[in-house]
C-alpha cells in the first residue's frame, strides 16, 4: 500500500532523482544548408510504413525518409483534414491532396511512395493485411488526434481522442502480432507525459532512478502526470508499449517529442505541391508557430497567463531526422521499450514571445489562460540519447523565423483572424475567465487588435 501511494504522488517530492546537472544539448543556430546528409546505402534501406503520414510531422518525415532512400508507405484516414472542416478552419498553406503530393514527389525525386487511406482505429483487418503485404522493417506511428485544446473542447472530442489514440495504438500492437511481421514500432509520444513540473532535477529519458521506501534503489518508468485528455492518451499508450513489449517481445521505441515549430524542410521546399501544413488556429496551432504567424500578420502575440510556462521545442526538420535515427537504432527483441526525449531545447513561453516581438515589432498580449496549468514552471530535460547518436539539433534561430515569416506573408490572404484566439477551455472556471475574449476583435496587419480582451 505504501508503495502505491508513493508512486501516485505528484512529482514534486515523490522520489529522489540523481543529482547530475541537466544539460539540453544545443548547437549554434543552424540552417537547412548546414544539415545536408547523405542517403542510405542498400544494406541500410528499410521498408517503412508511416501511419499519419499526411499530417504536419508525418508528411515531411515521409519525404525525408524517401529522400534518404527508404521505401515509404503512407497510411492516413485524413481525419485531420476533416477536423479542419468541422472547425471551419484550414491550413494557412494550401496543402494538396495525398494523390497530388505523392505524384509531385515522384516527379521531383523520381521516388515512389504509396498512399493508403486507412483508419488505424476502425479498420483493423485492413491494417493487419497491409502489414502482411508490405512486410515493413519499421512502422512509424503519428496517427493520433494531437491537439490538447481540441481534446478538451467537449465530451465528444474527449471521447474521440481517447478512442482514436489508445484504440489505434492497441490495434497497432495487435496487428504486428497477428501479422507475424517483426516490425519495429516507432511511436510519437510527447514531453507532456512527464507533466510540466519539476521533480527537482533533470527529466531523464523515459525511466528514472528512484529510492523506494526502505532505501531500495530501482529504475522505473517515469511517473505520468498528464495535463489534458490528449496527454493522458500518450500516458496510456506508454503503458500499452510496456505491456506488449513484455508479453509479446515487440520491439518498440517511444519518442517524447517537444513542441514542433517551422513548416518547410529541405524536401517540402522542392515543389509548391509538397508544401507542409501550417496550423495557426487556437486549437491546432503550436505555440511558436502561432507567434510567428501573428508577428508576420501584425497581430499582438496571444500569450496565455503570464507566459511563464517553460516548454521543450524542436524544429520540424529535426523531427524527421530523429525518426530516422530511431528507425536505425531499434531495441533488440526482449529489450525494454526504448524511450528518447525528442527535443532541442527548453524555453519559457514569454521569452519565445519576446524573441518574435523583437523581430517583428508586434506587442505581446497577455490573455487569460484557457488551460488548467501552473502559471510558471521550470523544465530541465535530457536529450543525450539523440545527441549521442549524431543529432546536432536546430535551435530557435532568426534565420529560420524568417523562413516561416515568408511562408506566412505569402499565404496571409488565407488566414481567418477569427480563429486566432483560444477556442477550447480546460474547465468551467477557465471558460468563465476567458469569456471576455472576442474572436472578432482580432484584425490582421496591426489594424486594430490590441484589445483582444473586451473591456
Ligand atoms: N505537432 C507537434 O508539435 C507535436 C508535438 C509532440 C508530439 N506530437 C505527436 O506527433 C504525432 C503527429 O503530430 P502532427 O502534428 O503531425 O499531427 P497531425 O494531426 O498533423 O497529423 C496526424 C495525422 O494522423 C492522421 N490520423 C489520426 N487518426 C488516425 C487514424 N485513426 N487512422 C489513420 N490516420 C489517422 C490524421 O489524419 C493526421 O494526418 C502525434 O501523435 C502527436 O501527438 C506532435
Amino acid at each position: 500500500m505504501k508503495f502505491y501511494l508513493f508512486l501516485t504522488l505528484p512529482l514534486t517530492a515523490a522520489f529522489t532523482v540523481p543529482t547530475t546537472k541537466s544539460v539540453v544539448h544545443t548547437s549554434k543556430p543552424s540552417t537547412f544548408a548546414l544539415h545536408a546528409e547523405s542517403a542510405v546505402n542498400g544494406a541500410d534501406k528499410k521498408k517503412v510504413i508511416v501511419l499519419g503520414g499526411d499530417g504536419f510531422c508525418g508528411w515531411p518525415t515521409s519525404l525525408y525518409l524517401s529522400d534518404q532512400g527508404h521505401d515509404v508507405v503512407i497510411v492516413d484516414n485524413l481525419s485531420r483534414r476533416n477536423i479542419d472542416t468541422e472547425l471551419g478552419c484550414d491550413s494557412l498553406t494550401p496543402i494538396q491532396s495525398p494523390d497530388v503530393r505523392v505524384q509531385a514527389w515522384k516527379e521531383v525525386s523520381g521516388k515512389e511512395m504509396k498512399f493508403v487511406n486507412l483508419d488505424v482505429y476502425k479498420e483493423y483487418d485492413l491494417l493487419v493485411q497491409l502489414i502482411k503485404d508490405e512486410q515493413p522493417d519499421s512502422i512509424v506511428h503519428f496517427a493520433e488526434q494531437r491537439a490538447a485544446p481540441y481534446s478538451m473542447k467537449t465530451s465528444k472530442t474527449k471521447r474521440y481522442t481517447v478512442d482514436n489514440n489508445v484504440g489505434g495504438s492497441n490495434n497497432l500492437c495487435c496487428a504486428v502480432i497477428d501479422s507475424e511481421v517483426d516490425a519495429h514500432i516507432v511511436h510519437l509520444g510527447t514531453m507532456g507525459v512527464y507533466g510540466y513540473g519539476t521533480s527537482g532535477g533533470e527529466i531523464p529519458e523515459g525511466y528514472i532512478d528512484v529510492i523506494l521506501p526502505g532505501g531500495r534503489e530501482s529504475n522505473i518508468l517515469h511517473p505520468a502526470y498528464p495535463g489534458s485528455v490528449y496527454h493522458a492518451t500518450k500516458c496510456l499508450d506508454a503503458l500499452l508499449w510496456q505491456f506488449y513489449q513484455k508479453n509479446d517481445n515487440l520491439r518498440i521505441t517511444d519518442l517524447h517529442q517537444g513542441i514542433v515549430w517551422g513548416t518547410n524542410t529541405p524536401q517540402t521546399i522542392k515543389d509548391e505541391r509538397l508544401i507542409n501544413r501550417f496550423d495557426y488556429d487556437g486549437d491546432y496551432g503550436t505555440v511558436l508557430n502561432r507567434f510567428l504567424m501573428q508577428g508576420a500578420m501584425g497581430v499582438p502575440l496571444t500569450v496565455y497567463g503570464t507566459g511563464g510556462q517553460t516548454r521543450a521545442f524542436i524544429h520540424i526538420t529535426d523531427t524527421a531526422r530523429c525518426i530516422e535515427i530511431a528507425i536505425n537504432n531499434p531495441p533488440k527483441a526482449g529489450e525494454r521499450v526504448e524511450i528518447f526525449n525528442q527535443v532541442a531545447e527548453t524555453r519559457r513561453v514569454r521569452d519565445v514571445a519576446k524573441l518574435v516581438a523583437d523581430q517583428t515589432g508586434v506587442e505581446m498580449n497577455l490573455l487569460p489562460n484557457p488551460r488548467q496549468e501552473a502559471a510558471e514552471n521550470e523544465l530541465d530535460v535530457s536529450n543525450r540519447k539523440f545527441c549521442s547518436l549524431g543529432l546536432d539539433p536546430i535551435t530557435l534561430d532568426e534565420a529560420l523565423f524568417n523562413e516561416v515569416t515568408e511562408v506566412v506573408q505569402k499565404y496571409k490572404h488565407r488566414c481567418d483572424p477569427t480563429k486566432i484566439l483560444p477556442a477550447s477551455f480546460w474547465n468551467k472556471k477557465r471558460a468563465e475567465e476567458c469569456a471576455s475574449l472576442d474572436p472578432n476583435s482580432v484584425k490582421i496587419n496591426g489594424a486594430a487588435s490590441k484589445e483582444a480582451v473586451k473591456a
